[in-house]
């Protein structure tokens, strides 16, 4: 909202420059620098440290107080009190659905749970063992040639294409898997909710029939449906404003999230706890992490936005502890590393100086490797659950009064114009 504030940048003896100042709901003031260009200034931010890039009322992180906020409503509040579907629904539409409006969007997402048939052909392009985020971008690039062209300013196409996305992912990720390891996917079964089928999608065996862990799978999927501008949102967005089929936006998307820093963490996090394979390596880990001479990282730690704990890994602690007791293995190696190498780092004056903390994905790879899921699908469910947030993200986008292109300027340190 512009408030009757402006900043004044006053520069060498130039008149100087006023540039309005917005108010958020939440979050510090705006300075809008739009109008810098026509001063011939441009601003820096590499990484947008300090930039917005759009307006938004679908999510809020509080980093210093380790707040996370889905339009208004606490996560660890949305994660007991609801299911990802429900969640899905309030970040799409912007309020928790009413029973009836809660039954009809599950119906009708659940009804998207086979994707056309051709798309199964794409797979065969694999060899098995391929990494199921290089699959799962290529159906997804294959549903765009298949749902091409979308109308995506029509209401009812781009609904549809939101509820077709939402309803395949499960069953596109668990095609990745299958064919990750040689199988045959199974054939969706009527009646079962969406952690469910997923969860049948990948075992038909018991583990599909487990409530604790199909409720540990619906609530990873909340702790990872959105979160504001990270990267691979934001890749969604400069896609989408170019007007792009949205099935080629999420595409884009899950490419980002794929590396390491971002989504990938949380396979990275299983390989180093892996590596470390006992307690007593880890003082050797975290020197390693603190040395500026080495680009080791300790996965699943740090965060641009939170300086406190994440509030989705104090979450994703609790599920940890339901899920593997409810297993047997409450000693599970693994985790009782990640908890003494957790605890090591918080007392550690340089992760203490640089707010270093747990993120969403220090835990949530132990959870998955305990219920039998192999890491290499780890960033495929986080893509699956993020789904819900870039459509959401991408939808708000397109109808922002303020909608444009992206098309960000630089800062040229190029060589001056030259001849042949
Ligand atoms: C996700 O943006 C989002 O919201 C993302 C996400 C989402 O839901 O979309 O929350 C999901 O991506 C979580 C983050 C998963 N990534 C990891 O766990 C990888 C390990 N973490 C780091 O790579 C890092 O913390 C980042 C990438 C997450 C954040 O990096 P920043 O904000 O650019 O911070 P930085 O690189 O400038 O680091 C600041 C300092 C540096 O030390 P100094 O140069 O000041 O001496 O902190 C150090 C860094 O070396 N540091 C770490 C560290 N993270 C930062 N040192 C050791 N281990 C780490 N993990």
């Amino acid at each position: 909202m512009m408030i009757d504030k402006v900043a004044k940048l006053t520069i060498d003896d130039k008149p100087s420059i006023d540039l309005p100042i917005h108010e958020a709901t939440y979050g510090p003031e705006l300075i809008d620098v739009a109008a810098l260009g026509k001063h011939n200034f441009f601003t820096y931010d590499p990484g947008f440290i300090s930039t917005a890039s759009c307006k938004s009322a679908i999510t809020y992180i509080d980093g210093d107080k380790g707040i996370l906020l889905h339009r208004g409503y606490p996560i660890d509040q949305l994660a007991k009190k609801t299911d990802f579907l429900t969640t899905a629904y309030l970040l799409l539409k912007g309020e928790l659905p009413n029973s009836t409006q809660q039954q009809d969007f599950k119906k009708t997402i659940t009804s998207h749970v086979s994707p056309p048939a051709i798309i199964e052909q794409t797979l065969q392009g694999f060899a098995k063992g391929a990494h199921p985020m290089a699959m799962l971008i290529s159906l997804l690039g294959a549903l765009a040639g298949y749902y091409h062209p979308i109308k995506i300013r029509d209401a009812a196409e781009r609904k549809q294409a939101i509820e077709q996305l939402i309803g395949y992912m499960p069953t596109l990720v668990a095609m990745t898997y299958q064919h990750y390891l040689g199988n045959k996917i199974n054939t969706p079964r009527e009646g079962l909710d969406y952690a469910s089928q997923f969860m049948y999608l990948l075992f038909d065996d018991t583990r599909a029939n487990n409530p604790t862990l199909n409720k540990a799978i619906d609530r990873i999927l909340i702790l990872h449906a959105d979160h504001e501008q990270n990267a691979s949102t934001s890749t969604v967005r400069l896609a989408g404003s170019t007007l792009a089929n949205p099935y080629a936006c999420i595409a884009a998307g899950t490419a980002a999230l794929w590396g390491t820093a971002h989504g990938g963490a949380n396979e990275a996090v299983i390989k180093m706890l892996t590596e470390i394979k006992d307690e007593k390596n880890i003082e050797e880990y975290i020197a390693r992490a603190k040395d500026p001479n080495s680009n080791f990282r300790l996965m699943g730690f740090g965060h641009r936005v939170y300086k406190n704990y994440d509030p989705r890994a104090t979450v994703m602690k609790q599920t940890c502890d339901e899920v593997l007791n409810e297993l047997g293995t409450p000693d599970d190696p693994l985790f009782r590393i990640a908890m003494q190498l957790e605890k090591i780092a918080l007392e550690d004056e340089y992760f203490i100086q640089r707010k270093l903390y747990p993120n969403v994905d220090f835990y949530s790879g132990i959870i998955l490797r305990a219920i039998g899921i192999p890491t290499a699908l780890f960033t495929s469910i986080f893509a699956l659950a993020r789904t819900v947030g870039w459509l959401a993200q991408w939808s708000e986008m397109l109808d922002d009064n303020d909608f444009k292109i992206g098309r960000p300027r630089q800062w040229y340190t190029g060589p001056t114009e030259r001849d042949i």
